[in-house]
C-alpha cells in the first residue's frame, strides 16, 4: 500500500500531440521519455497519475499530405495513428490513453470552449483578404499557395515560409503566386474570421504566468516579455474545406488547428473517464485538487502559456499546475533535418539498433542528459556507448554479478540471515532524499549521477570488505557484505525502475518483489535469490553502426545498402498510382515537354513530361499511364508539376509510357 497521503494525490500529465502527418522521430522520444520517467516515478510513489496524450489530425499541412497522397484525411491520420502507436509502445511510454483529436469528445469541447469565449466577450468577427482559386473554388491557406520567394527569389516556396532562406512572409507577398492544387493563378478575395481578444486577459495571464511552479524561469521571463510587448488578437477560424471541425452557426468555417489540439488534453482525459467510470472534473475541473502537468518542447510556449491558459479559464475549467519546456534534440552536434540528413525515426531506431536493450538503453541516455533547463540535448554515439557502459555494465552491472554469483557459491542462492552495515543504508536514505527531489524538479541527470556514485560507493565497499577472504575465516562477516549489496543492488534499482522500467524486472524477479518508492530501504535478509542472468550486456559500436552509418550521413545512402539492394520501406514510400490522361499540349519553347493534365480517382493533376519526341499531344488523351504522385511539385518551363510519368526507353532512345495492360480505374494504386 503506498503512503495514504500519496495515494490521495491525483496528477494529469501530458506530452505534446504528435502531428498525425509524420513519423516519431528521437525528438519526439525525447520529450515521451521524459514525461514517461515523470509518470513512472509518480506512481512508483503511489500516486494516481493519468498519462494522457493523442494524435494531433487537424489543420493544412494534413489535408495537403493526404491530397499528395491521393488518400483521405481520414485514411492518412489512421494510418499514422497506428505507427504511432507501435513506435511509442517500442520505447514501453505508458500512456493510460492516447487518443486522437478527431473525435466526437474533441468536437464537443471544442464548441464548448469556443461558446464560453464568445460568452465572455473574447470573440470579435472581422473581414480580411485572402488568395482564392476561382478553379478549385476555395480559400487558399499559407500551404496551398507556392511561388517565388519575395527575399531570395527562391521558386517554388510555400506561402508561409520560404525553405531556403528561411524568410517568413504572408501569402500575398509571394511573386508569380500559385494554386497549390491546379498551378493557377489564385485571385484576393474578402473572407470574415474569428478573433480572440488576448489583450483583454493580460492581467490574467501576467498573474498566472508569475504563480510559483508554473514555468521554468528563462521560459517565464520569455512569456512576459510577450505581454510586454502587447499581446496579439489570434485567428481561430479557418476557410473550408478544412480538415478540423466546423464552428457551430457559421457558413462553411473551421477551427484552427490549434484551438483544438491542445483541447485533446481535456478531451482525452473524458474519454478515459468515460471508459474508467470516472469523472472528468476529479482532474480538470476548477475546484478538483488534481495537478495538470504538461510537457512540451520550446518551439509551443506560446500556445500553452498563453492561449491554452485564457481557453481553459474561460470555460471554467483548472488551469495547469506546470507546463514543463524542454530543448530540442541534436544528433552529433546537429539540428536533426530531413534535408540534411540527421532524422533518425522511432522504428529506424528499433530496427536498426542490434542491441536487444537498445531502446531501454535510449531512455538511460536521455535520462542522463535530461535538466530542468531548457538547453539542446545532443545525441552522440560515443557518449551512448560509454555511458550505458560505464553505469549499467561495469559499475552496476558488475555489483549485481559479484553479489549475486558470491550467494550461489556460498550460500547457497540466500541472502544469509545477519545484519547489514549501517554506513551503506545511511549513504542509501542521504541518496533517496536527493533522488526524489531531483525527479520531482525533472533533474534526471542529477538522478543517474547519485545512482552511479551509489553503484560506485557499493563496488568499493564490496572491494574493500574483501569477502573472498572473509568467507574462509568468517563466514558472518562475509555475510554481512552481502545482505549489504543485495539491498543496495535493490535500492538502486528502485531508484532506475522509472527510467529502466525493463532492467528492473530483472531485479524484481531475483527478489521476488515489486518494487514501490518505499522499497529503497534495507530491508532483506533471509531470504531466497531466484535464478538470474547477466543485467546488461555491454553495448559495442558495431551494434550502432547501421543506424548511424545513414542517418548522420545522408539518409538517401542509408537506405541503399552496399549491394545496392532498398529496403521494402522505401520502396512504399513512392506512391504509384494509375493516371488517365485528359488533355495533352505541346510546352512552349520546349522541344521535350509535353504538358498533362491527369485524372487520378477524384483528383485532377497537371504532368509536364519529358516525352515529347516519343509522342505527339493527340496520341495521348484517353491513355492509362503510371504516375508517382507523391513527388514534391516541381516548376517546369514556368508550369506547375505534380507528378511524374513512368516511361520506359528503348535502345534507340525513344521512351515508352508505362501503363496497366487490362482496363483499371484511375487513382488504382501500384505496388
Ligand atoms: O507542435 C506540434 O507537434 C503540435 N502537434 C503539438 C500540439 S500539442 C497540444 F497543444 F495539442
Ligand atoms: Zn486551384
Amino acid at each position: 500500500m503506498p503512503p495514504a497521503n500519496e495515494a490521495q494525490k491525483k496528477v494529469v500529465v501530458t506530452s505534446a500531440l504528435p502531428y498525425a502527418n509524420g513519423d516519431i522521430h528521437l525528438g519526439h522520444l525525447l520529450e515521451v521519455v521524459q514525461t514517461d520517467i515523470f509518470v513512472r516515478f509518480r506512481r512508483l510513489k503511489g500516486q494516481q497519475v493519468l498519462y494522457v496524450c493523442a494524435d494531433d489530425t487537424h489543420g493544412t499541412p494534413i489535408e495537403l499530405n493526404a491530397l499528395r497522397q491521393g488518400i483521405t484525411p481520414e485514411k492518412l491520420i489512421e494510418r499514422a495513428y497506428k505507427n504511432h502507436v507501435q513506435d511509442y509502445a517500442g520505447f514501453n511510454i505508458s500512456f493510460d490513453i492516447f487518443y486522437t483529436t478527431n473525435s466526437q469528445e474533441n468536437r464537443q469541447y471544442a464548441e464548448l470552449v469556443y461558446k464560453s469565449l464568445c460568452d465572455n466577450n473574447l470573440v470579435e468577427q472581422r473581414e480580411i483578404s485572402q488568395y482564392y482559386c476561382e478553379n478549385d473554388k476555395r480559400f487558399l491557406p499559407d500551404r496551398f499557395v507556392v511561388g517565388t520567394c519575395p527575399k531570395c527569389g527562391a521558386p517554388n516556396q510555400y506561402g508561409d515560409v520560404c525553405e531556403e532562406c528561411g524568410a517568413a512572409y504572408e501569402p500575398s507577398d509571394l511573386k508569380n503566386p500559385q494554386c497549390f492544387i491546379c498551378g493557377n493563378e489564385p485571385v484576393m478575395k474578402t473572407s470574415k474570421h474569428f478573433y480572440v481578444q488576448l489583450g483583454k486577459k493580460e492581467e490574467f495571464l501576467k498573474q498566472y504566468i508569475s504563480s510559483p511552479g508554473v514555468l521554468q524561469e528563462d521560459m517565464r521571463n520569455f512569456v512576459k516579455t510577450w505581454i510586454d510587448e502587447g499581446l496579439r488578437e489570434w485567428c481561430i477560424s479557418r476557410d473550408g474545406p478544412y480538415f478540423g471541425f466546423k464552428i457551430p452557426d457559421t457558413v462553411n468555417k473551421y477551427f484552427y488547428v490549434w484551438l483544438d489540439a491542445p483541447i485533446g488534453y481535456l478531451s482525452s482525459t473524458d474519454k478515459w473517464c468515460k471508459d474508467n467510470n470516472r469523472s472528468v472534473e476529479e482532474f480538470w475541473g476548477k475546484d478538483s485538487n488534481s495537478e495538470i502537468v504538461h510537457f512540451i518542447g520550446k518551439d509551443i510556449v506560446y500556445f500553452h502559456a498563453l492561449f491554452w491558459p485564457v481557453m481553459l479559464e474561460s470555460a471554467g475549467f483548472s488551469l495547469p499546475s506546470s507546463i514543463r519546456v524542454h530543448g530540442f534534440l541534436n544528433i552529433e552536434g546537429e539540428k536533426m533535418s530531413k534535408s540534411r540528413g540527421t532524422f533518425i525515426l522511432a522504428r529506424e531506431f528499433l530496427k536498426k539498433m542490434t542491441h536487444p536493450q537498445a531502446s531501454e538503453f535510449l531512455r538511460f541516455y536521455y535520462g542522463a542528459k535530461l535538466s530542468p533547463t531548457t538547453a539542446d540535448i545532443d545525441l552522440n554515439q560515443d557518449e551512448l556507448i560509454s555511458r550505458v557502459n560505464t553505469t549499467l555494465a561495469n559499475n552496476i552491472g558488475n555489483l549485481h554479478h559479484r553479489t549475486i554469483v558470491f550467494c550461489e557459491r556460498y550460500f547457497d542462492s540466500t541472502i544469509p540471515d545477519v545484519s547489514w552495515d549501517n554506513q551503506i543504508a545511511d549513504a542509501v536514505e542521504d541518496a533517496a532524499k536527493k533522488i526524489n527531489d531531483a525527479y520531482e524538479s525533472c533533474d534526471f541527470k542529477v538522478v543517474i549521477e547519485t545512482i552511479h556514485a551509489l553503484g560506485s560507493l557499493g563496488n568499493k565497499y564490496y572491494q574493500d570488505s574483501k569477502p573472498w577472504e572473509l568467507i574462509k575465516t568468517d563466514k558472518e562477516a562475509a555475510g554481512s557484505v552481502m545482505v549489504t549489496c543485495s539491498n543496495l543492488i535493490k535500492a538502486l534499482f528502485v531508484f532506475l525502475k522509472p527510467v529502466m522500467p525493463e532492467l528492473s524486472k530483472k531485479i524484481e524477479t531475483l527478489f521476488g518483489l515489486s518494487l514501490k518508492w518505499d522499497d529503497y530501504h534495507f530491508s532483506l535478509r533471509n531470504c531466497k535469490l531466484a535464478a538470474t542472468e547477466k543485467l546488461v550486456k555491454p553495448l559495442e559500436s558495431k551494434d550502432l553502426e547501421k543506424l548511424f552509418s545513414g542517418a548522420t550521413i545522408n539518409r538517401s545512402k542509408e537506405e541503399v545498402n552496399e549491394e545496392g539492394l532498398i529496403d521494402i520501406d522505401s520502396f512504399f514510400s513512392v506512391d504509384l498510382r494509375v493516371a488517365k490522361i485528359i488533355s495533352a499540349q505541346k510546352v512552349k519553347k520546349s522541344n521535350k515537354l509535353l504538358c498533362l493534365q491527369v485524372e487520378m480517382g477524384d483528383q485532377k493533376r497537371q504532368i509536364v513530361a519529358g516525352i515529347a519526341q516519343s509522342y505527339s499531344p493527340d496520341d495521348l488523351p484517353g491513355k492509362l499511364v503510371v504516375a508517382v504522385s507523391n513527388l514534391k511539385p516541381a516548376k517546369i518551363f514556368g508550369l506547375q508539376s505534380q507528378g511524374m510519368l513512368l516511361a520506359a526507353k528503348d535502345k534507340d532512345g525513344s521512351l515508352v509510357l508505362v501503363g496497366p495492360h487490362k482496363d483499371v480505374s484511375s487513382g488504382a494504386k501500384v505496388s
